[in-house]
C-alpha cells in the first residue's frame, strides 16, 4: 500500500541509499554540475551522519524520501554551532517547497536545542545565495572561505 502522507522526521541510516541517490542526482545539475556516482554520495553521507554532532532531516512523501538536510554542530568559545553541510532535493521534487519546509524545520529544531549560530558554504553564483536570504543568512563580511589544491 503506498503511504499518502508528508513527514518531515530524522535522518535514518537505513535511509542511507536513498541520500545518496539522491544527493548525486541533485548536485549533478545546475549550478553545480559535479559528477557525483551514488556509491560515493552514499560514503559522502554516512560519514557525515555517523558523527556525533550530526543533526539531519528527511522529508519523506508518499512512502519515498525527496529531500535532506544534514549537518553538523562544533563547540566554540560563543557556544555551538552548527554547520549545513548538504541540503539536496531530488530534482523529481524540485520546486515544490520541499527545501524551504526542511530549512525551516531544521531552523526551528536547532533553536530549540540552544545553537547560537548556523553557517553553510555555497556557491556564490545562480539563486543559491538569495535562497539562503530568505531564512536570515547574510555573506560574512569578517571571514573568507580559503583553499588550495594538493
Ligand atoms: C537548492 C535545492 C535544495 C532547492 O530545493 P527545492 O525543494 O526545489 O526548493 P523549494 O521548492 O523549497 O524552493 C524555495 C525557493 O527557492 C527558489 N528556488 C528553488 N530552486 C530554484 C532555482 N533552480 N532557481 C531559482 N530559484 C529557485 C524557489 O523559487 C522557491 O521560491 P518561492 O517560494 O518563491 O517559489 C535544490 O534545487 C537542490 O537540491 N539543488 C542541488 C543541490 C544544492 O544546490 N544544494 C544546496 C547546496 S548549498
Amino acid at each position: 500500500m503506498t503511504e499518502d502522507k508528508t513527514k518531515i522526521q530524522l535522518c535514518s541510516m537505513k535511509h542511507l541509499d536513498e541520500y545518496g541517490r539522491i544527493y548525486a542526482a541533485a548536485f549533478s545539475g545546475e549550478p553545480w554540475n559535479d559528477p557525483w556516482m551514488p556509491g560515493d554520495a552514499v560514503v559522502h553521507v554516512k560519514e557525515l551522519l555517523e558523527s556525533d554532532q550530526a543533526y539531519g532531516l528527511e522529508y519523506v512523501t508518499g512512502g519515498k524520501v525527496a529531500g535532506f538536510v544534514l549537518g553538523t554542530s562544533m563547540l566554540f568559545h560563543y557556544g555551538r554551532t552548527f554547520e549545513i553541510n548538504d541540503l539536496a532535493v531530488d530534482p523529481a521534487f524540485q520546486n515544490q517547497g520541499i527545501a524551504k519546509k526542511l530549512m525551516e524545520t531544521l531552523l526551528s529544531d536547532l533553536k530549540k536545542q540552544g545553537i547560537v549560530g548556523v553557517h553553510l558554504i555555497t556557491a556564490a553564483d545562480a539563486f543559491l545565495p538569495e535562497f539562503y536570504e530568505r531564512f536570515g543568512f547574510q555573506k560574512e563580511k569578517r571571514v573568507i572561505l580559503m583553499g588550495r589544491d594538493l
